[in-house]
């Protein structure tokens, strides 16, 4: 990381021991100095942040360097981890494209493709997020981390949760001591799903709502969030998150609802319906999200997190566009045994984030699904491959009792 013009160098001793007794070397030291708690001010009390009685934090990447998009000269490198899957990939194009650099950590498990990062400037490593060692490394010279590495599907944390835990919540933890002890900002990727089961009438989750994580998945989210948060408060990390509604779009990994079924309705394969589809999701285009999490590294604050929500819409409302869509029948309409834990609703309130700058550009009905029913429609070599490898075992295991096959 390099140190921001005007940093206060002057006068402070060559070398400083750091409270663990590692040396701190004067530039860290100096941003470290210009990092200190304090107490948020009366006019930012009264412009609509509320007095939780915390303490904010100045931000550790230097704002000149953060507006990278806005055509500055100073782009920032940053550690994309799990930059390899759906919306990591989409992310590290975005930031590529604005001018920073770009290092991906990726241990490319089933759901990470470096075929995904085609023709993208960045650089590759391969490691887990969980080993202190091959995050050092990679995050060498970084600004920032924004961390997208997860196990993500619900259904594979019912069948095993374990693997949600060592990387959701540790692999988490281990990032936040990686950027505790040299500087670095903080982007947390959370989802919507930490706030859980949404009652049907009731308003929106907003940023305070509690935590009520249902499945392993979320409940793993939900503790990589709090590790997050207490690593502000208890050390002053600068460190943020995000929670990001369902999202859609090109090169998701056809396990989860939407990519699964066009894919399925393309090859004229059943639709599995858990239950009776009335469930509800918000959709978010993943380029909308990308764009939410781009300006909450780039604006948000130390501390907060923000919410980027879609538009909500029924499951079978969902399966019908898509027969439509695709011209598929009708009859490869299945209802099946419900996911165990199965939340009904997720629905959040993005004003925090819309005040920041954010609006979604894509629509779900007026291009946003049709849209990516042409992607998968017209990139056959980008799934079928996946679906008739390793995926088959997935599938079998999920599906065939369900489907009675
Ligand atoms: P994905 O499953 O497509 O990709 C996850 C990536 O992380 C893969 O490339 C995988 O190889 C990598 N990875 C997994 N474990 C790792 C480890 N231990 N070390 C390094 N890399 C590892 O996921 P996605 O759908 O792109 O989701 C990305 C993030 O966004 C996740 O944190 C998820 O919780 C969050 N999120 C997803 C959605 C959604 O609808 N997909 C919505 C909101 C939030
Ligand atoms: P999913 O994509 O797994 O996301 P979430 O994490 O929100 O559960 O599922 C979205 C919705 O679609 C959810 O209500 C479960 C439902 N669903 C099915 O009905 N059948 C399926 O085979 C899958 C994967 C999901």
């Amino acid at each position: 990381m390099h140190a921001a013009q005007g940093e206060p160098l002057e006068g402070l001793p060559e070398v400083e021991l750091a409270a663990d007794g590692r040396e701190l070397p004067r530039r860290r030291r100096a941003r470290l100095d210009a990092r200190r708690l304090r107490p948020l001010q009366h006019e930012e009390r009264d412009s609509g942040r509320r007095d939780r009685g915390r303490y904010e934090l100045p931000l550790a990447v230097p704002s000149e360097k953060r507006h990278g998009r806005h055509g500055s000269l100073s782009p920032m490198r940053v550690l994309v981890t799990g930059g390899a899957g759906f919306i990591g990939s989409h992310f590290v194009r975005r930031l590529a494209a604005a001018g920073d650099e770009v290092v991906v950590l990726d241990k490319l498990t089933y759901a990470g493709n470096q075929a995904n990062l085609d023709a993208v400037e960045h650089e590759f490593r391969r490691g887990d997020i969980a080993d202190a060692d091959v995050v050092a490394e990679a995050a060498a010279g970084c600004d920032a981390i924004v961390n997208f590495a997860a196990e993500t599907h619900v259904d594979r944390s019912i069948l095993g949760p374990a693997d949600f835990i060592l990387t959701d919540v540790l692999g988490t933890q281990v990032l936040l001591d990686h950027a505790r002890h040299h500087g670095l900002r903080h982007l947390q990727v959370s989802t919507d799903e930490v706030y859980g089961d949404i009652e049907p009438n009731a308003p929106a989750a907003t940023e305070e709502s509690p935590l009520r994580a249902s499945s392993p998945y979320s409940a793993s989210k939900a503790g990589g969030d709090l590790q997050v948060l207490a690593y502000v408060r208890t050390y002053g990390v600068d460190a943020l998150i995000t929670r990001g509604a369902n999202t859609y779009g090109p090169r998701q990994y056809p396990e989860k609802f939407l990519p699964l079924f066009i894919t399925n309705a393309l090859d004229g394969e059943h639709l599995p319906v858990y239950g009776d589809g009335r469930q509800r999701r918000e959709w978010l285009h993943v380029e909308d999200h990308c764009a939410g999490i781009e300006l909450a590294l780039r604006e948000g604050r130390a501390g907060e997190v923000y919410n980027v929500g879609g538009q909500e819409r029924e499951n079978m409302e969902v399966v019908r566009r898509i027969l439509d869509l695709t011209r598929g029948s009708p009859d490869l309409v299945r209802h099946v045994a419900d996911r165990p834990g199965h939340d009904r609703r997720y629905a959040v309130d993005s004003s925090k984030l819309r005040a920041l700058g954010w609006s979604p550009k894509h629509s779900f009905d007026a291009g946003g699904l049709a849209g990516t029913v042409d992607w998968y429609r017209a990139n056959r070599e980008w799934w079928e491959p996946i679906k008739s490898g390793d995926y088959r075992a997935y599938y079998e295991q999920q599906y065939a009792a369900r489907l009675g096959a």
